[in-house]
């Protein structure tokens, strides 16, 4: 973030940070020595409390973090129907607020998050380790020692993504593409003109990806389970 976050200033930017994935994550700024975490270093922080995101509540919900007290007041403003106070609708809004039910949802399972997130970085460690001997064919999530991620997912890249991902299902155990259309070739982005092999990264991992599962809870057992699966795969592609 420290490169971000100086191109911002130098060109007067804003960051926007996209933590939907991130609650609780960290990140070492060398230009502060300190650890902070995501959400807290841009001008401001989206994060999703969609059921299935670390935080999760039990139906649509998200929050916009801020330091910043005029935008706290705009944003509060856009989500309410543009209201600056009762009936007086200072610009065009929506209706974004959050139910008080998965407001109370959230709090209680707040209070849970570090230790859901201590199970999560475990898992990742497990995979990490069962993955080790099969490091050729299969890339595993690279963790900089500047970053303390919370593994939403876990995801690993592998050229044989799709036949991979069919070879899990027809064994039983469910995957995920995050994601599998990069932005630059969204229809609803087709009148900016980019094309496939404009952006090979984005587009690579969009072809690539694939997430495991991965979730508080996730038992060894389990896991074990699905790293043979892949070597399996590995091994019968690599002899077929
Ligand atoms: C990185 C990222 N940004 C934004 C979103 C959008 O979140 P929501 O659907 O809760 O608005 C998601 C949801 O999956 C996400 O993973």
């Amino acid at each position: 973030m420290d490169p971000i976050l100086d191109l911002g200033s130098r060109y007067n930017l804003s960051v926007i940070e996209d933590a939907c994935q991130a609650h609780g994550a960290e990140y070492f700024s060398a230009r502060e020595h300190r650890w902070r975490r995501a959400g807290s270093m841009g001008q401001a922080a989206a994060f999703s409390f969609y059921p299935g995101k670390n935080l999760g509540a039990c139906g649509e919900a998200g929050a916009v973090t801020t330091n910043d007290e005029t935008l706290a007041r705009e944003v509060g403003m856009l989500r309410d129907h543009g209201q600056s106070s009762k009936y007086y609708h200072a610009v065009e809004g929506y209706n974004g607020r959050l139910d008080a039910i998965q407001a109370g949802i959230l709090r209680i399972k707040l209070q849970h998050l570090t230790h859901w997130n201590e199970q999560r970085r475990r898992s990742a460690k497990r995979y990490d380790e069962l993955f080790a001997p099969m490091a050729g064919s299969v890339r595993v999530p690279y963790q900089p020692a500047w970053s303390k991620p919370v593994y939403h997912l876990y995801v690993i890249h592998t050229p044989y993504r799709d036949e991979l991902q069919k070879h899990l299902t027809e064994a039983g155990i469910g995957t995920g593409i995050h994601y599998p259309i990069p932005v630059h070739l969204q229809a609803a982005y087709a009148e900016l003109g980019w094309k496939r092999g404009d952006f090979p990264v984005s587009e690579d991992a969009a072809d690539q990806l694939l997430s495991l599962p991965m979730f508080p809870g996730l038992r060894s057992e389990d896991q074990r389970r699905v790293v043979e699966a892949v070597a399996e795969f590995a091994s019968v592609r690599s002899t077929g």
